[in-house]
């Protein structure tokens, strides 16, 4: 198809031209003695993205997956009871894992479309005296029903409850998109992949740990060998890595730290939110509602947009592809078919999210649905222009006359006028 494929997944997210120019490169030796100059600033440097002076950030080729795994086979032993909430597809798989590494789950299952139940975590922590509970898991963004949760309100309980337990947080969906504080929160553990905020291919799982989550590790006994912290703390602390790093990824990530704190991170995460408000006017516009159930909980990264009955979500996203070349994210496990989702992350604008709202808004007609065209990109412009902020003043040059054709000309004009429609 002509024309440029509208991404509008929620990761992996658009790569800006200045970063994929950064990783066009011919390889060069990972062990040369130039080597350490792109590595060691590259991971000192992530440490501002994730807001953490006292942590250490780790990077492996591998994707949010294998960081999930990372924290938890570097601090936990076979047989460790973690206490997380189940509310949607990534907080499924993240338990998942630790079930299958050998650990124990005390699982909150809460409704898909709410946040993380803060008051039920604290409850359970509450009444863990004996202090068996050594994690904590908490899914920042649930990217599968477009929930973010607070961070700030787990730590509030931990602290509340007098618990030890290790805060290990999902923000694979919302580090460098949404506020996240890992050093004020008191996060242990932060997870997040290349492809999100991040605006890079797949390819990098990146942890950064607290120096609580660090001396763990000599007691935690779950096998680990690729995703070893220790390996990769004596490799770093030269400047290499201890197995062959992707050079490509590691240009690409200088280049997205760069691109990240030049536009400055707070103004990073006002962009999204307003991005995401006027997705969230076109939501209302076209009399559809959001799988988040209320504001506090809406995501300012991905909107889930649930379909009425009898229309099937997957349909949607397969009309805008073929017809549009348009990408847009499905329903997954238990919201298959019932949603679809537009991302709103990374390198994004208000006119490229209008050309992912009109494309939406035309295949969800194409299915059958009632929606008033135009009226979700409508009420997204709305939005926009209304929270714009003024522009400086500027010279322009003056409005030419309107010209008056001379008698001789218009008669001639009008002759040939016809001729040329
Ligand atoms: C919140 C969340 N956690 C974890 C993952 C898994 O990351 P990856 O697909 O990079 O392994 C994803 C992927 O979309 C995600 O959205």
């Amino acid at each position: 198809m002509a024309g440029r494929n509208f991404l509008f997944v929620p990761g992996p997210t658009n790569t800006p031209d200045r970063i994929l120019r950064a990783m066009h490169r011919a390889m060069e030796d990972h062990r040369s003695s130039d080597f350490p100059s792109l590595a060691a600033p590259v991971l000192e440097d992530l440490k501002k993205i994730f807001k953490t002076s006292s942590g250490q950030a780790f990077v492996f080729p591998a994707s949010g997956t294998g960081a999930w795994e990372a924290s938890l086979a570097n601090t936990l032993s076979p047989g460790d009871k973690v206490l997380a909430a189940r509310f949607g597809m990534f907080s499924h798989l993240w338990i998942d894992m630790a079930q299958r590494l050998g650990l124990q789950v005390q699982v909150l299952e809460t409704e898909w479309g709410e946040g993380a139940p803060i008051e039920r975590y604290q409850e359970a922590l509450a009444a863990d005296k004996g202090r068996e509970i050594k994690a904590v898991l908490f899914t920042h963004n649930e990217t599968a029903t477009g929930v973010t949760s607070d961070v700030a309100g787990i730590r509030t309980a931990l602290n509340d409850t007098k618990h030890p337990a290790l805060l290990m947080v999902d923000g694979v969906s919302s580090i460098a998109s949404i506020d996240f504080r890992m050093d004020e929160w008191g996060v242990d553990l932060a997870v997040t992949g290349s492809q999100k905020g991040l605006m890079l291919p797949a390819g990098l799982g990146i942890v950064c740990a607290s120096q609580k989550a660090l001396a763990q590790y000599d007691q935690a006994r779950l096998p680990r060998c690729f995703f070893d912290f220790g390996d990769m703390r004596k490799a770093n602390a030269t400047g290499y890595f201890p197995y062959t790093p992707s050079l490509p990824m590691l240009y690409g990530l200088r280049e997205s730290i760069d691109t990240l704190l030049e536009e400055g991170l707070e103004n990073v995460f006002a962009r999204h939110h307003r991005l995401a408000e006027g997705t969230r006017a076109a939501v209302k516009a076209w009399g559809l509602e959001l799988c988040a159930r209320a504001p506090k909980w809406y995501s300012d990264t991905v909107s889930a947009i649930m379909v009425p009955a009898g229309i099937n979500g997957a349909e949607v996203i397969d009309v805008a592809y073929r017809r549009y070349n348009l990408a847009l994210g499905a329903g997954l496990a238990r919201m298959a078919g019932r949603l679809f989702r537009i991302g709103h992350l990374g390198d994004l604008n208000e006119c490229m999210l209008l050309g992912g709202i009109a494309g939406a808004e035309m295949a969800m007609r194409d299915v059958g649905m009632k929606i008033t065209p135009g009226s979700g990109v409508g009420a997204a412009e709305e939005y926009w222009r209304s929270t714009a902020k003024p522009l400086a003043k500027r010279e322009l040059p003056p409005r030419a006359p309107d010209a008056q054709p001379a008698p001789a000309a218009a008669q001639k004009e009008k002759a040939t006028a016809g001729a040329s429609r």
